[in-house]
């Protein structure tokens, strides 16, 4: 035998030597809630470890991402009304909004503020748009409110904004609005391949959504790999100044197939579901929760992703230091 594959596996310092890929804290970002009205942290029961923030404990949290070295944070807002418009996402004094205002100065240049832009997290019933006369969620209505709750983000100073909401030009639309509005240096996250996804549960009740139905005439079909890549083209042609594939370890085959396209960043996000599952799993002593969180995490990377929204980042991320 002349071939021996194993020899290159034999010690730790080779096997060091010859990875593939690798993780660093710079290039995990974390999802983070924050909740209108509370003066405490509160915790999210399917997700162990996450907690809806108030207004101190987020500073705080990002203090502490910070200092892990964490590239990013993606604030999510929990509004204390919701209404059909979600009225909250587009007003100067909305969670989210003030939030961002909160955090963005005290994070200086150790990490990138970054806000969802979608309107689920702000409307009574649920969905990521608004609705016409006979329920149905109106794609061209949604973005003329995304048009207005990208100013008010980039106006709070906000310095990515997550499309997250999956309405047929969204980019394009927010692009220019926000060039209009005198900010065409805020860069745009496309959620380009954003599919219908049982592994978004934990989320809704992270920010308290009342969905009834679902999101399936908007997100992605899960049996559709094409059409993720053709949403990865179309944002980039719109404008995205980096594209999303979500969630990620149930889409490893999109993700490696926009890595290979796009011309710009193509970053994942492990979802909710998928941490749950993690930390489901290992308190029941079935998998090795740290080995299960780093291999996770690098075969996103390994698939093509250039950075990774996961819930586990700061962990992660003090465990690499
Ligand atoms: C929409 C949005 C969702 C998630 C992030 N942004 C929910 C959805 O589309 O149903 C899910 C993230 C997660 O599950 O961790 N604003």
């Amino acid at each position: 035998m002349i071939v021996r594959p194993r020899r290159l596996r034999a010690t730790p310092a080779m096997r060091r030597l010859v990875a593939e890929t690798r993780l660093h804290p710079a290039e995990l970002v974390l999802p983070m809630f924050v909740r209108e009205g509370t003066s405490e942290p509160m915790p999210v029961t399917s997700m162990p470890g996450v907690v809806q923030h108030s207004l101190d404990s987020l500073r705080r949290a990002i203090a502490e991402a910070a200092e892990a070295g964490v590239g990013g944070v993606m604030l999510f807002g929990v509004p204390e009304h919701k209404d059909a418009v979600g009225s909250g996402a587009t007003d100067p004094d909305g969670i989210l909004n003030v939030a961002t205002r909160a955090v963005v100065a005290e994070a200086g240049d150790a990490l990138v503020v970054q806000t969802d832009l979608c309107l689920d997290e702000f409307t009574d019933h649920g969905h990521c748009g608004v609705l016409d006369a006979e329920g149905r969620v109106d794609n061209d209505a949604s973005l003329l409110r995304y048009r207005d709750m990208a100013i008010a983000q980039a106006e709070s100073g906000s310095q990515l904004l997550g499309l997250s909401g999956m309405m047929d030009g969204q980019v394009a639309a927010v692009r220019d609005a926000l060039d209009a509005a005198g900010h065409p240096d805020v860069p745009l996250l496309g959620y380009a391949a954003k599919y219908a996804s049982a592994f978004y549960g934990p989320f809704r009740e992270a920010v308290q959504s009342s969905l009834e139905g679902d999101r399936r005439s908007y997100q992605l079909n899960p049996a559709n790999a094409r059409e993720g890549e053709r949403e990865v083209l179309l944002d980039v042609e719109e404008g995205a100044d980096i594209v999303m594939v979500k969630p990620a370890m149930s889409y490893l085959d999109v993700l490696a197939q926009a890595a290979a396209i796009s011309p710009v960043p193509v970053w994942a996000y492990q979802v909710s579901g998928e941490y749950a599952m993690i930390e489901a799993a290992a308190a029941h002593g079935w998998i090795d929760r740290e080995r299960a969180i780093a291999e996770s995490v690098l075969s996103i990377k390994r698939a093509g992703a250039d950075a990774v929204l996961t819930y586990f980042a700061l962990e992660l991320a003090r465990s690499l230091r």
